[in-house]
């Protein structure tokens, strides 16, 4: 017979693991960011106060609510693991930005982006070829799309980090939607 402190130590143990390997076989697994790499992720994507910022597979929400907090942006982000979910609105509450912050629990395959101003992406390869070219038809032209880790296949990026690891697009400088390939 178990123990009670056992129960909750393997009921802890199979929500963290669903936390993070569930989620590889959606898109894209967990992977959380160093507060200094989230505000060089948003200067780096030079957002502007009321610009609206959409992250796809948002995790627990904090690139948006600093871009909201920070950054004086309007902010929403989709996210498939309802637990994150539940974490990102209770953070957005916490830091006071629950008025300019949506989080939307769902798949990022099924969300419509339209109103974004800058697009953020923290994927995988796959994921990333699974949006696209289909997502690129309800962005808006003006678009700015910032990518982390993982550059676009067949676009060419606007900007790339002195590392390396950020990559911004933008749709209406050279980049014709549908010329993706
Ligand atoms: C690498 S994390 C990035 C989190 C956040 N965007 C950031 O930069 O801190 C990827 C997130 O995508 C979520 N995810 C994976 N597949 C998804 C899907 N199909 N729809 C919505 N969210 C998804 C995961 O649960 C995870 O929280």
């Amino acid at each position: 017979m178990l123990e009670l402190h056992e129960i909750f130590l393997i009921g802890a143990l199979l929500v963290l693991a669903g936390m993070v390997i569930l989620p590889i076989f959606f898109g894209a697994p967990w992977h959380p960011l160093l507060p200094g790499t989230i505000r060089r992720i948003l200067r780096f994507a030079d957002i502007r106060p009321g610009e609206t910022v959409c992250d796809l597979g948002c995790g627990e929400g904090r690139v948006l609510i600093a871009s909201a907090k920070e950054f004086s942006a309007r902010a929403i982000g989709v996210e498939i693991d309802p637990l994150k979910v539940v974490m990102a609105r209770l953070l957005a509450r916490m830091n006071g930005v629950s008025d300019r912050v949506q989080i939307v629990r769902g798949n990022m395959f099924d969300f419509d982006p339209g109103s974004a101003d800058v697009l953020y992406l923290y994927l995988t390869h796959q994921a990333v070829d699974k949006l696209f070219p289909e997502i690129l038809k309800k962005l808006k032209p003006s678009v700015r799309i910032v990518s982390y880790r993982f550059c676009l296949r067949g676009m060419t990026p606007e900007k790339v980090s002195e590392d390396k690891t950020l990559f911004l697009y933008q749709l209406d400088k050279g980049t014709k939607i549908n010329t993706y390939h």
